[in-house]
């Protein structure tokens, strides 16, 4: 059956992502994959165990609808002790399958027709789709090399009477940079006499380097009380396959976020809640992993000094941004596909982080791999003349 003229894209810019394709093209040419941003070793053990323990317990059916309640109560009481807020785990947590659904949900309980967001490029792939989908109008603000910080003066100037959120992502992908308290200062200020809300993407806030604190607009009363805050248990525990994550906001957002959440997917992993709600207490996991990753990027810049690419050490999150200026003029689409096919090493090309490509001669590289696979990347990188 054949729907000429019948079927108009809701989203006719989307085609295959670059992460599908690098993904494939890394598949067939064996190279090494460090394009998706996955790690590369297994996830704790104890949470593997406690997994599958709770699967053959027969924990096995639908769990309630914004999560289960005692595992809500461990994420305050974290909450709590890491960012000073009090939440209330009845009505202002929802678990979520991964940080990505939570986002959507946000967006789609109070986007409407016409509406701004304000977000700022390179950006996360999933933002701009979902805003389009609710017909809101994206307003982009670029963020430039090498430091890639807000410049607040230009969101003032585009914050219009139709603005009904702003969208940040600290620590940030793909640029690495994280917010400082003056930018959350900064924007506290910007929204206090307006109805904007806040959609903070904090799905690295434990991966943060060089003794930086984690900005969470949770500390920030002004930003929590108008805020979606993101969070993934995926990036925290090695397990980005798991697909689990939370949204916290204020009880009135949340309620909104809840009825989308309900009939996009009613409820999250059961089994998988329990083990997260017991690995929970051992709180070294996520309070030492910002040793954990500094070590890797560490390790990863030190190999990367033997290349000819040029960068500037991430702050957090687990990517690396170079530039190949000087290596080579081609376009960053290009020169990550020829560095997947003729060197064996998959990136993503930067500009696909961008609402209309900007090429600016960078590639992204995930080092959540094994040191084994830096190695066997940088050996490779190495011969690129
Ligand atoms: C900035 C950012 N936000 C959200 C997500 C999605 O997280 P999840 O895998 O939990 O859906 C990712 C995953 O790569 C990300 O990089």
């Amino acid at each position: 059956m054949k729907f000429p003229g019948y079927i108009k894209s809701k989203l006719p810019q989307a085609g295959t992502t670059i992460f599908t394709v690098m993904s494939a093209l890394a598949q067939e040419h064996k190279a090494i994959n460090l394009s998706q941003g996955f790690p590369d070793f297994l996830c704790n053990e104890e949470l593997m165990h406690k997994a599958d323990e709770y699967i053959r317990k027969g924990y096995n059916q639908y769990a309630p609808m914004p999560g289960l309640l005692s595992l809500r109560e461990r994420i305050a009481e974290k909450i709590h002790s890491l960012y000073g807020a009090t939440i209330n785990p009845e009505t202002e947590i929802t678990i979520t399958p991964g940080g990505t659904e939570a986002i959507y949900a946000a967006i789609t309980s109070v986007v409407e027709e016409n509406d701004e967001v304000i977000l700022f490029e390179p950006a996360y792939d999933s933002y701009a789709p979902a805003i389009e989908l609710c017909k809101g109008v994206p307003k982009f603000i670029k963020l430039e090399a090498p430091d890639y910080r807000i410049p607040w003066d230009q969101v003032k100037k585009t914050i219009s009477n139709k603005t009904r959120v702003i969208m940040i992502n600290t620590p940030h992908n793909p640029t690495g940079s994280v917010l400082t308290k003056s930018d959350l200062q900064q924007l506290e200020r910007i929204v206090r006499e307006t109805n904007i809300i806040i959609l903070s993407d904090e799905v690295y806030e434990h991966i943060i380097f060089d003794g930086h604190q984690h900005e969470s607009v949770l500390r920030y009363p002004g930003l929590a009380e108008r805020s979606f805050v993101i969070y993934s248990f995926g990036k925290t525990y090695h397990n980005t396959g798991w697909k689990m994550g939370y949204c916290i906001a204020p009880a009135e957002l949340m309620r909104e976020f809840r009825k989308i959440h309900q009939y996009i997917v009613f409820s999250t992993n059961t089994p998988y809640q329990y083990a997260f709600e017991d690995i929970m207490r051992n709180k070294s996991l996520y309070l030492d992993l910002h040793s954990f990753y500094q070590e890797k990027r560490d390790y990863f810049c030190s190999l990367l000094k033997q290349t000819r690419f040029q960068f500037k050490p991430a702050s957090g999150s687990y990517f690396q941004l170079v530039s190949y200026k000087g290596m080579s003029n081609e376009k960053d689409t290009d020169f990550a596909i020829r560095l997947t096919r003729d060197y064996g090493v998959a990136s993503v090309p930067v500009s696909v982080f961008y609402s209309k490509p900007y090429d600016q001669k960078m590639l992204r590289f995930c080092f959540a791999k094994k040191k084994e696979t830096l190695d066997a990347a940088i050996e490779r990188l190495i011969k690129i003349k």
